[in-house]
Formats: structure tokens, sequence, C-alpha cells
């Protein structure tokens, strides 16, 4: 796949660790969900890094200092429904404080196009750093009209995570929102005749909500 800008693949040992029982066959839908949960925390690690931060004031038992925080209120979490759910935990432990908006959608399995069905947004989402989130990146047609409509909306800071992208959907992505940086945890290799990931994991939301 080339090399885009504004992808990044992290391919870190302890994230890999954890696909591989994310993938498993045999992983139960507790542990999926929290095998989910981790890696979008440590994904948020590095994804959330230029987050605003504002100086404030603390004493420490020696003297006063000054010190960089987060600023309060900077960071939306926008889960694509269903499976997008699974990841919103693992960035509200790093940012307990950040609102969530939903975009509901699901595609169509003649087609593979994305419906939209939801949508509900924070009140001043434009001014935010919005985090769009779903496990899986396929096609890439979900994950590119979700970010459209939060365009729409009048969000200009965008970053979209996924575990597991496909290359299809990444070079989608990268290709049709070139300011929006997107975060894949492992690249796979293809997609196969339903638009599913090959090697992949199967359904997320399935897996995540035991649906089947
Ligand atoms: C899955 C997944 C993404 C989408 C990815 O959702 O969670 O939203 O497919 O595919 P794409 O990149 O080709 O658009 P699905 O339609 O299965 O809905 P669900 O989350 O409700 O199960
Ligand atoms: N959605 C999933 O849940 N899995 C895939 O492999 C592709 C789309």
């Amino acid at each position: 796949m080339k090399d885009y800008k504004n992808v990044v693949i992290f391919d870190h040992p302890l994230i890999n660790h954890k696909i591989a029982h994310l993938r498993s066959k045999n992983t139960s839908m507790k542990e999926f969900r929290e095998l989910i949960e981790e890696i979008t925390t440590l994904m948020t690690f590095e994804c959330l890094k230029d987050v605003p931060t504002v100086e404030i004031e603390v004493e420490t038992p020696l003297e006063k200092c000054t010190q960089r925080v987060v600023k309060d209120n900077s960071v939306v979490i926008v889960p694509i429904l269903r499976a997008g759910l699974g990841m919103v935990n693992g960035i509200h432990v790093l940012f307990p404080t950040a609102r969530v908006g939903h975009i509901g959608m699901y595609r169509d399995e003649e087609t593979f196009e994305p419906c939209e069905y939801y949508c509900k947004l924070p009140d001043g989402i434009e001014d935010k750093v919005v985090v769009v989130v779903d496990p899986m990146l396929a096609t890439g047609g979900s994950a590119c009209d979700a970010i459209t409509q939060l365009k729409k909306r009048g969000c200009k800071t965008i970053k979209f995570m996924a575990v597991i992208g496909a290359p299809e959907g990444v070079k989608k992505v990268a290709e049709t929102h070139p300011d929006v940086t997107v975060f894949v945890s492992t690249l796979d290799r293809c997609l196969n005749e339903n638009a599913y990931i090959l090697p992949g994991l199967g359904d997320a939301g399935d897996r995540l909500f035991g649906t089947k």
C-alpha cells in the first residue's frame, strides 16, 4: 500500500499481542469486549498526543510549580454504531469527561454501501477534537460517510481510529479526507467477496454484542 502522510499504522508488539487473541474464533464475548477496549486505550495514547492543554499551578510538598494539563471538554468521541460503541470506554479511561456523539450506520448486504439511520452529536462539536471510532475499516464507506457528516456540521479537527484496517478502506479514507489522520492498529491483507476483512476477526458487532 502507498505510504500516506495521514495514516498511522501501529504494528506495536503490545497491540499485536492483543490482536492475536481478538482474532481467535475461540475468544469469548467478554474477552473480545475487554480486548477492544484495551487496544483502543493503547491507540488513544498516540492518537490524542496533540490534544489541547492548559497550564495550571500546582503546589508540591517542596514548592509551587506550573504544569500542563489536558484542557477540559476538548474531546468528543463519535462511535459508528454499533461496533464503534465497543471502543468508547477505551478512550473514556484516559479522557473521562469526553462527550459522546453517535452516528448509526449499517452496510447494505448486497451493495456494501453504508446507510445512515441515526445521528446525534453534542452541541459545540465543531470546535472540539473529534475522534471517530469503529473497530473495522473495510471498504471505508462507513468511515468516509461519517466523516463527511461531521464536516457538514462544521467539525474541523477529526481523527479516525480503527482496530483492523483493510488496504482498500485505508486508501479510501486517506484519499477522500486527506485532512483527517487515520489510526489503524493493524493492516490486514484484503477484503473477501462479501467485503469482510481477511484474515480479520469476523463481524465485530456480532462478537461484541453476542448477536450471532
Ligand atoms: C461494520 C463495521 C463498520 C463497517 C465497516 O458495521 O463496524 O461500521 O461494517 O465496513 P465498511 O468499511 O465497508 O463500511 P456493520 O455494517 O456490520 O454494522 P454493525 O456495527 O451494526 O454490526
Ligand atoms: N465489518 C465487520 O464487522 N467485519 C469485517 O470484516 C468487515 C466489516
